[in-house]
């Protein structure tokens, strides 16, 4: 089983990269931002309490985005692997995803972290608010706050995973070609 943590401030890829991960690898890609946004759509009374924080740009808590990942692993177990994708985002969510894996005596090989200036990250969102439909997308202070909430609380997460040996950062910006297939190098030497 091949399992990566795709890391990286909000706009920084990787959504774009998790879909093109998931093509070529054949891995299952667990977006709790996508999870999140399915039971908004559906009208559950998880999104109903989750919608007022991601609008704002706020962390949902570990404990809601934990159950959702632990009922997708339950739901898949002959998954070749997966591809983390927004989670984990605080090192809660890191250390119950480790103890999560080893229940089903597998673990995580690395965590790939893209790297993009803020600057850039604040574009790309605020372009793609344009037509999203993503109400954290539409506004600048909401887009600083995610970036804000990035670095004082997800941040450390890379500190978990670099004391582990697993962390790898990977340049963001560019091609998205040029990023997937650094991205695809790194894997290819973590399956051998
Ligand atoms: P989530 O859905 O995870 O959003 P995010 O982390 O803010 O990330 P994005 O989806 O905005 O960006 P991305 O890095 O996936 O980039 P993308 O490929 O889309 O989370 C949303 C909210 O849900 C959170 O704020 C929180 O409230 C809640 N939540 C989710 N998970 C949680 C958790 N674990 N714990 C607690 N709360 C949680 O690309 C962005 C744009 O850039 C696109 O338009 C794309 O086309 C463009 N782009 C991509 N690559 C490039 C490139 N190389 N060059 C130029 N443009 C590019």
């Amino acid at each position: 089983m091949l399992n990566i943590v795709l890391f990286g401030p909000p706009g920084s890829g990787k959504g774009t990269q998790s879909a093109k991960l998931v093509e070529k690898y054949g891995l299952l890609q667990l977006s709790t931002g996508d999870l999140l946004r399915a039971e908004i759509a559906e009208g559950t009374a998880l999104g109903l309490k989750a919608k007022s924080l991601m609008d704002a740009g706020q962390l949902v808590p570990d404990e809601v985005v934990i159950g959702m990942i632990s009922s997708k692993l339950e739901n898949n177990p002959t998954a070749k692997g997966f591809i983390f994708d927004g989670f984990p985002r605080t090192v809660a969510q890191a250390e119950a995803l480790d103890s999560l894996l080893a229940e089903r005596n597998t673990k995580i090989a690395k965590m790939l972290a893209l790297e993009v200036a803020n600057a850039e990250l604040i574009v790309r969102l605020l372009l793609r608010g344009k037509d999203s439909g993503r109400a954290d997308d539409q506004n600048e202070e909401v887009v600083k706050d995610r970036i804000e909430v990035y670095n004082s609380k997800t941040l450390p997460v890379a500190n978990y995973y670099k004391g582990q040996g697993k962390f790898v950062s990977i340049n963001g910006v560019g091609e998205v070609d040029k990023i997937f297939k650094a991205l695809c190098a790194q894997i290819d030497v973590a399956q051998i």
